[in-house]
């Protein structure tokens, strides 16, 4: 292959939303329990309350056919036309919001070109030729839209590469992070030192992408199953395309509806509960990167005023759909939200929760609650 690439293992390139601020975090100074009220009803509005048709679907670009062709010389001119508008940008993405720094860049531009350009087809008697699964012209146009739009790279090329997977993504719905990573592994710890839990049935609730929901799916025995949720038709749609493209129809159902609703037939019989909701306060999406912040949907990342709206609906819910002995794990921004989560289940009048920990992430920042249900 001419494009000599970076192994696919580090091509996860967001960091942690918390991280994505250019702000600082100060935003629980004045948590209540009072603040508590839900935060998505502003973005209602704008969701389609139906599921997406197929033809809405991006499919990614390393999926597509190599249809296209075009000369080496052809492609050497883009790449360093694609380095030269890096170039121009320096740092200033960096200084402005803690964007994406000059390396990382160059190094998207040769993930991008991994993604289009098939291995040489053939050679015609004056220049090789490559095929490519998109035209010339269309990776002008996309690599103008990840520099001067901010675009996120991941919606440019239509998937992320997360711990084991590649997951489709799209305008609509998050690209997943690689902290999130740590709550399949704790799940895979309890799985294995409990039968019930391994063959029980799991939520993963806003599952976005269904990066959750996939990768506990494949951990599962064989009588386990996961249902996923998520409001957005984006996301359940895109959720279903990733579901099919690891063939796990038969172990994870997607259903779109909000949090616990559309959950109602498994009442009292989840054997574990996990989710990543949004959790960045209101008053601090605009701070956010502008990759994160224009690009991202807002119903991913809004927490409401305190970032902590849909953390503590989820863990009042969370006790009567878990079975005793129950599993949940949620993800938070970080050490203040995560406190206050412990404070709130422990000292809530109808907590039902044992064993309730605070975890880090591999940054050390104590992003994860995990507990069992009495
Ligand atoms: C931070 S994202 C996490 C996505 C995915 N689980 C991940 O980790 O990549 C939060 C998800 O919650 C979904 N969401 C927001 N409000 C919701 C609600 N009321 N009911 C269900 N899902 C919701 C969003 O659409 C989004 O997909």
């Amino acid at each position: 292959m001419i494009l000599s690439g970076f192994p696919r293992f580090i091509r996860c390139r967001v960091s942690p939303l918390s991280q994505n601020l250019k702000q600082p975090n100060n935003y629980l100074q004045t948590l209540s329990h009072s603040t508590h009220h839900h935060g998505i009803v502003s973005c209602l509005s704008t969701i389609p309350s139906k599921p997406i048709s197929s033809s809405q679907l991006q499919i990614p670009l390393f999926l597509r056919e190599p249809i296209y062709s075009a000369t080496v010389s052809d492609l050497e001119k883009w790449k360093n036309w694609a380095k030269t508008l890096v170039y121009s940008v320096g740092s200033k993405f960096l200084e402005t919001d803690n964007g994406p720094e000059v390396n990382t860049l160059y190094r998207e531009i040769q993930w991008l070109l991994e993604d289009v350009v098939v291995e040489e087809q053939r050679v015609s008697t004056e220049e090789k030729v490559v095929k490519l699964r998109t035209e010339m012209d269309q990776l002008y146009f996309l690599w103008k839209q990840r520099i001067e739009k901010r675009r996120p790279f991941q919606y440019i090329v239509g998937c992320e590469h997360w711990r084991d997977l590649i997951l489709c993504v799209q305008e609509g719905v998050l690209i997943p992070r690689p902290e999130t990573a740590k709550i399949v592994e704790l799940v895979q710890e309890v799985v294995a030192k409990d039968k019930g839990l391994r063959e029980g049935l799991w939520a993963d609730l806003g599952t976005g992408s269904g990066a959750l929901a996939i990768a506990i799916g494949k951990v599962l025995g064989t009588q386990g199953k996961v249902i996923a949720t998520d409001l957005s038709p984006i996301a359940a749609s895109v959720a279903e395309f990733n579901v099919k493209r690891y063939d796990l129809q038969d172990k994870v159902e997607i259903r779109q509806g909000s949090w616990l609703e559309p959950l109602e037939d498994a009442k009292g019989k989840l054997a574990g509960l996990v989710s990543n909701p949004p959790y960045i306060p209101s008053d601090q999406i605009l701070g956010l990167q502008a990759e994160v912040g224009k690009h991202e949907p807002r119903l991913a990342l809004d927490g409401g005023e305190n970032g902590m709206d849909d953390l503590l609906h989820l863990c009042e819910g969370a006790a009567s759909m878990l079975k005793p002995g129950g599993f949940y794990a949620f993800e938070t921004n970080g050490e203040k939200q995560s406190k206050f989560l412990v404070n709130f289940m422990m000292n809530h009048p109808k907590s039902m929760f044992q064993d309730v920990r605070i975890l880090a992430d591999f940054a050390g920042i104590e992003r994860f609650v995990t507990g069992f249900c009495q």
